[in-house]
């Protein structure tokens, strides 16, 4: 039997709401494949996939590179715990040592997912004591660092932390303005997180000149410049990873989606004196690095790195915003974003259904709210896939407008 005939429309969706923690909002399909830039339904309907997982299928779906890496290290060695080490983890490690800069005085910690990055970081902050008195972490109104209780804290929405509330005391939310960060950050501060390029809240761009200051003051006021470089990292923007566009160092740097195409992965990379803060015995997790996920996250940046994905990644940015601009659609009046990382800004408040519309069409874009669209495609398309989505998203605009 068939995943097609065995799960019917209507069936998955009544086995979704009974079987399913209620955390979870709606899917809008059941996906049952994928290969290049396409997926497809159960009713085997075919779908552009310009969202990529939100920004982690780099690759796309079913890349050889990725099944044979995956497939050869399950039948080799899958998983020995943080009591070993294995030749992919070390690997790994190196290679993000050199790909962010962070070179030789860099360290490498491995999680499986974004949040559990955040995690590591507010415990390097943590660590990051002083005399006893940095005890604020700052991070910013309105960004997006995960939904554990840590990761919730920094997350600058009221209405995903209210629920959970008490969090972690000590953090603050600031205004992306350079005025906010020049009267929040003095000795007290032991970090400050930071999205170069804020994804969940629309693809929102920092104001210029943000991180150079940012990097200033905390260097300064010896506080930890944490950047969160889960969404716009691995290539995406157009560089390796987006801080890579100014000429500034973090401290720390949280990778997650990307790495590794789509097997769970996160990593906390420190720079500098940031990689003496932890401790042996003082962070650690049974999955974290393990040899299936580092082999798969080798082969996804070996071949984003042997096939020119990044310069991909800018050269797709440029087209997709002209493709957007050319469409000329009267609910467009922004777009935002670096290199293959795209926000549409909306007149009105309309985009689930440009979503529901484009999904009708046979297109993935995403609504991170009523009034931006995210495009977010895997690193690997050409123009085939970019003419497909100028007619598909220009049907959706205009029957939506
Ligand atoms: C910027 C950013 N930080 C943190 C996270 C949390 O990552 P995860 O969902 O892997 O826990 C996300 C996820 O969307 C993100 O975009």
């Amino acid at each position: 039997m068939t995943v097609q005939n065995c799960i019917g429309e209507q069936n998955w969706r009544q086995r979704f709401g009974e079987a399913m923690m209620g955390s979870l909002a709606a899917p809008l399909a059941m996906l049952v494949r994928g290969q290049g830039a396409y997926v497809w339904d159960v009713d085997g309907k075919r779908y552009l996939d310009f969202l990529a997982g939100i920004a982690v299928n780099a690759l796309g779906h079913a890349h050889p590179v990725l099944v044979d890496a995956v497939s050869s290290q399950v039948a080799t060695l899958a998983h020995v715990s943080n009591y070993f080490a294995s030749p992919p983890q070390l690997e790994l490690a190196e290679r993000l040592r050199r790909i962010t800069g962070a070179g030789d005085r860099g360290r490498v910690f491995f999680c499986n997912s974004g949040a559990e990055g955040i995690e590591a970081a507010i415990k390097l902050a943590r660590l990051n004591r002083g005399d006893g008195s940095r005890t604020r972490i700052l991070s910013l109104v309105n960004s997006f660092h995960g939904r554990t209780m840590g990761s919730l804290s920094l997350t600058g929405k009221p209405a995903l932390r209210e629920p959970f509330e008490p969090l972690l005391p000590g953090v603050e939310h600031i205004d992306s303005t350079i005025e906010a960060l020049e009267a929040a950050i003095d000795d007290t501060v032991a970090a400050i997180f930071i999205e170069p390029i804020k994804g969940e809240a629309g693809v929102v761009d920092l104001p210029e000149g943000f991180l150079e200051r940012a990097r200033e003051l905390t260097a300064r006021h010896g506080a930890l410049l944490i950047l969160d470089e889960i969404q716009t990292g691995v290539g995406r923007t157009g560089t390796w990873f987006a801080f890579q566009q100014s000429d500034i160092q973090p401290d720390a740097l949280v990778l997650a989606k990307g790495i590794a195409g789509g097997v769970p992965i996160g990593a906390l990379v420190t720079f500098g004196w940031a990689s003496d803060l932890f401790k042996p015995g003082q962070h650690g997790s049974t999955f974290g690095g393990n040899p299936l996920a580092t082999a798969a996250g080798n082969a996804v940046l070996g071949e984003i790195e042997r096939a020119g994905l990044i310069g991909n990644a800018a050269t797709i940015g440029s087209a997709l915003r002209g493709i957007v601009a050319d469409i000329d659609s009267p609910l467009v009046t922004e777009i935002r974003g670096q290199g293959a990382l795209v926000g549409i800004g909306l007149s009105e408040p309309v985009a689930n259904e440009i979503v529901a519309k484009a999904m009708e069409l046979g297109l993935i874009v995403n609504a991170p709210n009523d009034y931006s669209i995210r495009i977010a495609p895997p690193l690997i398309i050409g123009d085939a896939e970019l003419d497909e989505f100028r007619e598909l998203f220009a049907k959706a605009l205009e029957a939506v407008s």
